[in-house]
């Protein structure tokens, strides 16, 4: 399966950073694997403008709803219209601070469905769920609740991002993910039938060029989703060199 990797800029960012972007584009002129970069909605079409193709552009979060009288909300069709062919739903800091449910993150799925969108649905145990033995429950009822059961390996990857890894400079251990994404492997088909054999499984939280070969390479990881280590060209070429070759 061809790895994606992609960063999440999450709320960084100005026209200034633009030219991180343009060194990014310089440098991929033959990546092993699919790039995307998810910066805020300020800049998308700016920054799917710079990118011409060369990587993808996605938003960090989407309405459930198609349009309408939503103050402040963003639709799939406008992340669409910006240059965005996928988004990121149901971050861990988005089911945090905004208080996102599984249900809401499904119905989300479905407006970046109807628009067009490669739907990239994050799940992850807390600090706590995981020191108490849970991430495995904890991340089965978030596949089962957050992924409609009509997703499909063109419309849906899955990112498995465990809280107390994302910008702490913790991650599990090599071990620890390799169970995890072999544990959704087998969520994702129960979920989705024979079609979640195909869809794609990053792993999230702390990938850095220092450890991202070794994660990439590990069975059922499919490519990352990265944070911090994004925002700088060479950072997030550093990771994407980590790439398992196919
Ligand atoms: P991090 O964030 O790479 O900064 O840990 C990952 C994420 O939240 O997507």
């Amino acid at each position: 399966m061809r790895q994606l990797v992609a960063g999440n800029w999450k709320m960084n960012g100005v026209a200034a950073s633009l030219g991180e972007l343009a060194a990014l584009k310089a440098a991929l002129t033959s990546a092993p694997c699919d790039v995307l970069l998810c910066p805020p909605a300020t800049l998308l079409a700016q920054a799917a403008a710079v990118a011409d193709g060369a990587f993808a552009i996605g938003g960090q979060d989407c309405s459930p709803q198609d349009c309408g009288a939503f103050t402040g909300d963003i639709s799939a069709a406008m992340l669409r219209d910006a240059g965005a062919s996928a988004v990121i739903l149901g971050h861990s800091e988005r089911r945090q601070y905004h208080g996102e449910s599984n249900a809401l993150v499904a119905d989300k799925t479905q407006a970046a469905w109807r628009a067009g969108l490669v739907a990239i649905i994050c799940v992850g145990e807390s600090d706590a769920e995981h020191e108490a033995g849970k991430s495995h429950p904890v991340c089965h009822n978030q596949i089962s609740g957050s992924v409609p059961s009509t997703a499909t390996a063109a419309n849906t990857v899955i990112a498995y991002e465990p809280v107390w890894a994302i910008g702490t400079g913790k991650t599990p251990t090599s071990n620890e993910i390799a169970a995890m994404h072999a544990h959704l492997r087998r969520c994702l088909i129960e979920a989705v039938g024979a079609e979640g054999r195909g869809i794609k499984i990053l792993y999230g939280g702390s990938v850095k060029p220092s450890n991202a070969a070794e994660i990439l390479n590990l069975p059922e990881v499919n490519g990352a989703l990265v944070g911090g280590a994004s925002l700088k060209a060479n950072d997030f070429l550093g990771i994407i060199a980590g790439v398992k070759p196919v």
